[in-house]
């Protein structure tokens, strides 16, 4: 008789964000005259840039040509991409970072959940509080985590570092010596993020203590302030402990379009082992690359054209995020983030506990938000509006809000 992985059996719930869609169809269910306004998960809304349009269709007309069609793509991804990324988002910046280290993928979500596979199952992860599900998620799934405590929320072997309004969202070195720590920075949820000073500690500590620190940049294109890192990389030994996660989602509206690529350095080695060599290996042999036309599209993000669109674009988002950022001060809301992220990270009114506050604006706003406590314990009291809306009903939201 077959046997399951029985860690699925611990994971409590849905993920957070099909229990939200669950909620949000029962209710229009319900409701259906109600006019909803969606700033829930953070999924964009805009179109794609028209540079990365053409480029997309260019690419599809090669696929019906035998001259220029494409099959399978290289195992790392194709070069002019890697190349590409390498000039744009390393050199650019100063970060020496070449193109064998550049892996490819359809998404930093796929590849924050995967990433885990490369390390021991014995290896102690530490995790910001609140955090993104997929990073604890799915080292559950791995049998990582240990046992959970239906009353705190937390599981018996993750190393949490709260992030509060009374620490400034920046986590402390834990008391506990983590293998593995996942950082999100520009943060998701909770909008907030640190300076590059703050990061270089980060990087010294994980040197010193012999940790790996998995680095989510997801939302590095929406950094307005000079004093934080647009890459990990730019922190001095961060290649001998630092592995990055890139996303085309957020700053190219690629949630649909789906691609992402993973930075393992070369000088990541524990003993003989090289984790370059192992996510090649990874890579190789259970993924078979983001498509030749995705790949064209990607390239297309760093254009001349593509980069004054992106801009626009990430631009548009930020006026969102402004918009609900004082929005809501003027409602008496206890706002943060939105400066350096599209994500808005609100004190819920009232004592109201996170679940409380997203049915009551449902109902009375009908609006669907995130709320905190679904990221972690600590995001309990707190809620998430991300500014991924259109700039319409961005306004008609806090509008709605402010007659509450
Ligand atoms: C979020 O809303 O937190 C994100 O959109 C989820 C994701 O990027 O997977």
């Amino acid at each position: 008789m077959y046997k399951i992985n029985d860690n699925y059996q611990k994971l409590p719930g849905s993920y957070l964000f099909s229990t939200i869609a669950k909620k949000v169809s029962a209710f229009t269910e319900a409701n259906p005259d109600k006019n909803i306004i969606r700033l829930g998960i953070g999924d964009v809304t805009q179109p794609i840039a028209p540079a990365v349009i053409e480029a997309m269709h260019k690419a599809v007309d090669e696929m019906g040509h035998a001259e220029t069609f494409h099959g399978y793509a290289p195992d790392l991804g194709y070069e002019f991409l890697r190349n590409a990324i390498v000039e744009n988002d390393y050199k650019s910046r100063g970060c020496d970072i070449s193109a064998d280290e550049i892996f490819v993928s359809d998404g930093a979500k796929s590849d924050s959940a995967n990433i885990q596979e490369i390390f021991a199952i014995d290896n102690k992860i530490a995790v910001c509080d609140p955090v993104y599900p997929v990073y604890v998620d799915s080292n559950v799934m791995a049998g990582r985590t240990g046992v959970y405590d239906t009353n705190t929320e937390t599981w018996s072997n993750v190393i949490y570092m709260p992030c509060t309004m009374e620490n400034n969202f920046v986590p402390e070195f834990p008391k506990e010596t983590p293998d593995l720590i996942y950082l999100c920075l520009p943060n998701n949820p909770t909008g907030t993020t640190i300076t590059k000073a703050q990061l270089q500690e980060w990087v010294d500590y994980a040197n010193k203590v012999g940790a790996i620190i998995l680095y989510d940049a997801a939302y590095e294109a929406y950094i307005s302030e000079s004093n934080v890192a647009h890459s990990i990389y730019e922190c001095e030994g961060a290649r001998t402990c630092a592995i990055e996660l890139k996303s085309y989602s957020k700053n190219a509206g690629f949630t649909g379009v789906r691609l992402g690529y993973t930075v393992v350095p070369k000088d990541l080695k524990c003993g003989d082992a090289s984790l370059n060599a192992m996510w090649a290996r990874r890579h190789g042999t259970k993924f078979n690359g983001a498509p030749y036309i995705v790949q064209r599209a990607g390239e297309a993000t760093y254009s001349p054209e593509g980069k004054a669109q992106l801009k626009e674009q990430v631009a548009y988002y930020m006026k969102n995020a402004a918009t609900i950022k004082t929005g809501l001060q003027d409602a008496g809301f206890t706002v943060f983030g939105g400066v350096n992220a599209p994500y808005i990270w609100l004190k819920t009114p009232d004592k109201m506990t996170s679940w409380e506050f997203f049915d009551y604006l449902l109902e009375n706003a009908n609006i669907v938000g995130t709320p905190g406590s679904g990221f972690g314990p600590h995001g309990e009291g707190y809620f998430r509006l991300t500014a991924f809306g259109t700039y319409e009903n961005t306004v008609a939201a806090i509008e709605r809000i402010k007659k509450l």
